[in-house]
């Protein structure tokens, strides 16, 4: 450890630029690889334990058992699994992740799942009502984000997808289609906030996009001004969240969005955490600034069912302002000797049944079941905030509706977020800077969770501040893993984690 603690300490006085540049020829320095690849075997040796924990109490297969087993011992393995895992998010120990998860609506949800179960939407013509409720849903999302102000509703258009993911990579491929053949930009870039989410630079990588990142302010919101110096000739689109996923800001949309309409190019809003809720909040009278179809600017918007949207995971909707862009999303293909092909989305078979499902929610909750869900959720979360802010250890970063995050000046808050863990919590740990966030949902507005977040984070704080030099957990793994400047090692971090969750 101190040889690596030496590397590191040389390399954190370094440009960060210089760094990342000669990275690969210093990885290559057999010392230097040596000692990172000692230390990252140390860093991932607890993972096989922490992400298999079934190993030991339940059979597990390599290969497809020779004789198939009886459907009620498998249906009876699966409730055990589920049994292990369900109190943690029910009693709202969880940031994000389930955002209604009432009982009555999980049991409706899936009824109406069930019903659909074999819906295929690429057969169109075997599931016709698959079509008749992705077409609506899309229709309701449009129409709860400011459609009505583009030609009376006519033009807004839109697919319903996978997730917020798909959504995002999606936009991004229509943008650099579209810059390319209506504007002849074969170099396409993409303005973004460093807040944005990772998906943008998935978004570059898949699609060969040069991201160009801009800074926050002090209150996590884009920097406008940064966004005016970097936009080129080959910029084909801006990006705004509304909000980040990180600080639960809202960019400024109206003025990024400005920027790409007055040079005629595309601006993405990022609604896919916020689109089923501010909305609501802002009918609700709380403080949200535009960010949807009603500013000229916004081409596109990215809104996920499976969040606040209250659908099951799998759903999300990306919405254009035009047709025209909306074609640019479509694969068609009319040579193929498999027949005439087209998909909307990147999938080909999907699950018509998730639609189904994501619909039922949207009609079930209908206006006044949002509005309201939004109310339980904004005010428990002002709550958590305010009480946050009075622990005289933390601080609240911005202004943040729903999505708390928190830092300290005095203390290691990857330390106090590991108290947290140990008190049965999941939060999300972030970085640049040093931060913890809690996502607030619906789990969280049942009577007593909040009072009880509050009062294991002051509990988390003093047990930090009794022991300031305690790191324990994954305190330390993510201590490096904001610190290191060899952002490969830490990105060789990430892809063994992936890798164990494949392991059987
Ligand atoms: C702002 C924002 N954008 C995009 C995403 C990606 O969504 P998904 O995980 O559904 O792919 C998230 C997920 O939390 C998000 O918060």
């Amino acid at each position: 450890m101190q040889n690596m603690d030496r590397i590191i300490n040389i390399l954190s006085r370094l440009n960060p630029r210089w760094v990342a540049t000669f990275e690969k020829y210093l990885r290559r320095i057999p010392s230097v690889n040596q000692e990172i690849q000692k230390e990252t075997a140390a860093l991932t040796s607890d993972l096989e334990t922490s992400l298999k924990p079934y190993r030991e109490d339940f059979s597990s297969y390599a290969c497809l058992p020779e004789i198939g087993r009886s459907r009620d011992e498998i249906l009876a393995e699966m409730q055990a699994l589920k049994n292990r895992e369900e109190a943690r998010w029910r009693e709202g120990f969880v940031s994000g992740a389930v955002y209604h998860g009432d009982d009555s609506h999980i049991e409706f949800l899936n009824k109406a799942y069930a019903i659909h179960s074999q819906a295929n939407p690429l057969h169109s013509d075997v599931w016709p009502s698959i079509s008749k409720y992705e077409a609506e849903i899309v229709a309701m999302a449009a129409h709860m984000l400011g459609s009505e102000a583009v030609d009376g509703g006519e033009s807004v258009c839109g697919t319903v997808t996978s997730g917020g993911t798909e959504s995002i990579l999606l936009a991004m491929k229509v943008y650099r289609d579209w810059g390319r053949e209506r504007k002849g930009i074969t170099h396409p870039e993409m303005v973004l906030p460093v807040t944005a989410h990772a998906a943008f630079d998935k978004a570059a990588q898949y699609f060969h996009i040069k991201p160009v990142r801009i800074p926050v302010n002090a209150a996590f919101k884009a920097d406008v001004a940064a966004a005016r110096r970097v936009i080129t000739r080959n910029t084909v689109v801006v990006i705004g969240s509304a909000p980040s996923f990180p600080h639960g800001a809202v960019d400024p949309i109206a003025e990024l969005s400005e920027l790409a309409r007055q040079r005629g190019i595309g601006f993405h809003t990022d609604a896919c955490l916020g689109g089923f809720i501010l909305p609501w909040a802002e009918k609700l009278g709380y403080p949200v600034p535009l960010f949807d179809f009603r500013v000229p600017g916004v081409t596109s918007i990215s809104a996920d069912t499976h969040k606040y949207g209250y659908a099951a995971k799998g759903t999300s909707v990306v919405l254009y302002r035009s047709h025209e862009l909306r074609h640019f999303q479509y694969y068609t293909a009319a040579d193929w000797p498999g027949g005439l092909y087209f998909s909307p989305t990147f999938a080909g078979s999907r699950p018509g049944a998730l639609s189904a499902a994501c619909w039922a929610a949207m009609v079930s909750l209908g206006e006044q079941g949002y509005k309201e869900a939004a109310r339980k959720i904004l005010e428990t979360a002002a709550f958590i905030r305010q009480e946050i802010q009075a622990i005289p250890d933390l601080y609240v970063l911005g202004e943040p509706l729903f999505v708390i995050a928190f830092a300290s000046h005095t203390l290691d808050i990857y330390q106090v977020m590991e108290h947290m863990t140990q008190r049965g919590w999941s939060l999300n740990g972030l970085h640049k800077p040093s931060c913890v966030h809690l996502c607030v949902t619906l789990r969280h507005a049942q009577p007593g969770v909040a009072e009880r977040f509050v009062a294991d984070l002051k509990a988390a704080v003093e047990e930090t501040r009794q022991h300031p030099d305690e790191k324990t957990g994954m305190a330390p793994v993510y201590g490096m893993a904001s610190s290191l400047p060899l952002r490969s090692v830490v990105s060789d971090i990430l892809k063994k984690y992936i890798e164990v969750l494949y392991d059987v």
